[in-house]
C-alpha cells in the first residue's frame, strides 16, 4: 500500500463546494521528499489508494487557500537555487525573476523603487503564498511596509481606501508617470462630469481631480485639499477677479455660494 501526502488547499469562497480534478490539480501538490517549510499551514491527510481522489471538504475547516508557484510546485528549485547549495541563487533578482516573467523595464517608463531595484521578494513569497499573486502581504498592508500609513490617513480616508487598496490607482511594477498610476485613475469609478453639465470646468475636464482633491485622505469635507477661496484662488488670481463687477463684494464670501467647482449650463458655471 503506497502512502501519499496530499496537502490540501481550500479556497474560502468554496468551502463547501465540491473540489474539481482541474483545480484540484492547480491548488494541491505532491510533495516528495523536501519538507514543505510550511507544513502547519495545511492539513495532511494519508490517502491509502489512489493519488487522484476528489475530496469534499467540511465547511467547518476554514482554511485559507495556498497559492503555490509553479517552478516550487513541480520542484524545480533549481531553476533558482544553486544545485549544489540551496543558499545560493542562479543570479541575483530581479534577473532571477525576469528568467521566466516579462523585464519590467521594457514594460514601464518609470519602475517603483523596490522593483528597480530586485526586491522582488519584499512582496512576493517565491515559494508559495495564502495570498492571491504570491503576495506576501494583504492590500494596504503590503503597501505600508514600507510606506508611512500616517501620511495618507488624515481624516476621512476616501472610501474606497479604507475598504479595498491601493493597487485600484497604483500599479505596483510601474508605470509611464512618477506616481505610478493606473491608466484613468480618478475616471474608471468616477465620471468627468461631462454628462452632468454643458460646461465642465477646465481642471475637472482635463481629469485633474487632484488639484482640488486629496487622491488618498483629508481633513476636510468631500476629500479637499483646501476649503474657502483658496480652493479657487490658487488658480484664479484673487486680483484680477476683484477688477470684475460682480466680484465687487465677495471678501468672506464661498466662491461656491455662486460658482460650482465641477460644472454648469453656463460658461460661468454658475450653481
Ligand atoms: C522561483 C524561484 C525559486 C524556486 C523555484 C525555489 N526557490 Fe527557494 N527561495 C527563492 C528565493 C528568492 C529565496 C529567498 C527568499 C527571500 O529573499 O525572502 C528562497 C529561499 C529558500 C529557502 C530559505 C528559507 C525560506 O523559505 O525563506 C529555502 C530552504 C528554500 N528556498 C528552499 C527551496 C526548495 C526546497 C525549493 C524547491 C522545492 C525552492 N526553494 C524553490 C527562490 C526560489
Ligand atoms: C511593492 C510590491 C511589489 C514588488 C516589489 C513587486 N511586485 Fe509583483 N505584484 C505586486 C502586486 C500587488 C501584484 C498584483 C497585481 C494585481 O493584482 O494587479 C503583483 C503581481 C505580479 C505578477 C503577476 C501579475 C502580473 O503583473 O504579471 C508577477 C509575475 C509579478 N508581480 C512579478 C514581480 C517581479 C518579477 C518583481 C520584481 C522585479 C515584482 N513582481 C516586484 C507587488 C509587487
Ligand atoms: C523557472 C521559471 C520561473 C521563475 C525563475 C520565476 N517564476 Fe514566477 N511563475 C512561473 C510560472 C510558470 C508561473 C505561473 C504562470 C504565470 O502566471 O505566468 C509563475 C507565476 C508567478 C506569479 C503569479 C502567481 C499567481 O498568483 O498567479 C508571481 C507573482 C511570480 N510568478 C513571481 C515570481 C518572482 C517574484 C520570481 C523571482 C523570485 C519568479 N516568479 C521567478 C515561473 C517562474
Ligand atoms: C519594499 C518597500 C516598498 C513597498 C512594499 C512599497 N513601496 Fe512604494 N516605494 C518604495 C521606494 C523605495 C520608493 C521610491 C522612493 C523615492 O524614490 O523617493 C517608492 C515609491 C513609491 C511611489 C512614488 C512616490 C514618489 O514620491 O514618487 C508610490 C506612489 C508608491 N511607492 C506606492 C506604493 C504602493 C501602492 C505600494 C503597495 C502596492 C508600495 N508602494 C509598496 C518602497 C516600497
Ligand atoms: C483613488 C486613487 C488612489 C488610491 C486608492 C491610492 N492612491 Fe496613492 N496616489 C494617488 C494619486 C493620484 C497620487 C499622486 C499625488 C496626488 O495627486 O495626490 C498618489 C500619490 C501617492 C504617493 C506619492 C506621494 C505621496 O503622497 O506621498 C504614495 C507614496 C502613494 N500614493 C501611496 C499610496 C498607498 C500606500 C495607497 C494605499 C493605502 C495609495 N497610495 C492609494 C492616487 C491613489
Ligand atoms: C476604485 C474606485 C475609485 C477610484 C479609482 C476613485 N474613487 Fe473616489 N470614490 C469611490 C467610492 C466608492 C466613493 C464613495 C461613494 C461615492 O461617494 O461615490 C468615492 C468617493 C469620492 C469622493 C467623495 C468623498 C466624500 O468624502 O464624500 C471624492 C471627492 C472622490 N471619491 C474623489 C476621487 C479622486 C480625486 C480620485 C482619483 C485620484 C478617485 N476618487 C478615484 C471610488 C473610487
Ligand atoms: C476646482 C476644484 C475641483 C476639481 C478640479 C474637482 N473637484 Fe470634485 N469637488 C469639488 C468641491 C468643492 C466639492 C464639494 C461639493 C460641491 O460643493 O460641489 C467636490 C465634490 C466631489 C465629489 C462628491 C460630491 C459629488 O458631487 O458627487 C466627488 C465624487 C468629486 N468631487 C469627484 C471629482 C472628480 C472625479 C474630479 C475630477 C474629474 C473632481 N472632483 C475635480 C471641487 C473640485
Ligand atoms: C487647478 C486650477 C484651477 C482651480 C483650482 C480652479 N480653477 Fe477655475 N478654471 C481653471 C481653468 C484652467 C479654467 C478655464 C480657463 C479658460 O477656459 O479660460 C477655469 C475656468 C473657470 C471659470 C470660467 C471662466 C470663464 O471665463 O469662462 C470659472 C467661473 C471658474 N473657473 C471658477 C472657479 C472656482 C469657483 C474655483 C474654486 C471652486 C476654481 N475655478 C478653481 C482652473 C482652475
Ligand atoms: C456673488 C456671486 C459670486 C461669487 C461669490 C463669486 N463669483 Fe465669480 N462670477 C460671478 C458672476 C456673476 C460672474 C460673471 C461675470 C461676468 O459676466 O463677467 C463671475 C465670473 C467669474 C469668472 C470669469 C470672469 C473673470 O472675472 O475671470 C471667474 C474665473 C470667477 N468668477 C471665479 C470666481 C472665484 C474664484 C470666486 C471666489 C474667489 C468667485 N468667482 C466668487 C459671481 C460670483
Amino acid at each position: 500500500m503506497v502512502k501519499y501526502s496530499i496537502y490540501i488547499v481550500i479556497a474560502i469562497t468554496s468551502i463547501s463546494s465540491c473540489v474539481t480534478p482541474d483545480n484540484y490539480k492547480y491548488l494541491s501538490f505532491f510533495f516528495d521528499g523536501v519538507p514543505d517549510p510550511s507544513v502547519n499551514e495545511n492539513i495532511e491527510i494519508n490517502l491509502t489508494d489512489s493519488s487522484t481522489q476528489i475530496i469534499q471538504i467540511d465547511s467547518s475547516s476554514i482554511i485559507p487557500q495556498v497559492i503555490i508557484h509553479i517552478p516550487y510546485a513541480e520542484n524545480e528549485c533549481n531553476s533558482c537555487h544553486d544545485k549544489n547549495f540551496l543558499g545560493a541563487y542562479i543570479k541575483p533578482q530581479p534577473a532571477l525573476c525576469y528568467l521566466c516573467h516579462e523585464d519590467f523595464n521594457e514594460t514601464y517608463k518609470s519602475l517603483h523603487g523596490p522593483v528597480q531595484g530586485g526586491y522582488c521578494t519584499s512582496c512576493h513569497d517565491p515559494h508559495k503564498s495564502k495570498i492571491s499573486n504570491l503576495l506576501v502581504k494583504e492590500g494596504k498592508e503590503l503597501c505600508f511596509t514600507c510606506h508611512e500609513s500616517s501620511a495618507l490617513s488624515l481624516g476621512n480616508l476616501h472610501s474606497d481606501i479604507g475598504e479595498n487598496n491601493c493597487i485600484d490607482c497604483h500599479n505596483p511594477h510601474g508605470a509611464v508617470n512618477n506616481n505610478y498610476l493606473v491608466e484613468g485613475t480618478c475616471l474608471n469609478c468616477h465620471d468627468n462630469f461631462n454628462k452632468n453639465y454643458k460646461y465642465v470646468h477646465g481642471p475637472v475636464a482635463a481629469g485633474y481631480c487632484n488639484t482640488c482633491h486629496d487622491s488618498h485622505s483629508s481633513d476636510k469635507e468631500n476629500l479637499l485639499l483646501r476649503t474657502g477661496q483658496d480652493l479657487c484662488t490658487n488658480c484664479h488670481d484673487i486680483n484680477i477677479l476683484l477688477q470684475n463687477e460682480a466680484h465687487e463684494e465677495i471678501d468672506n464670501i464661498s466662491c461656491l455660494e455662486c460658482h460650482n467647482a465641477h460644472g454648469g449650463e453656463d460658461r460661468f458655471i454658475f450653481n
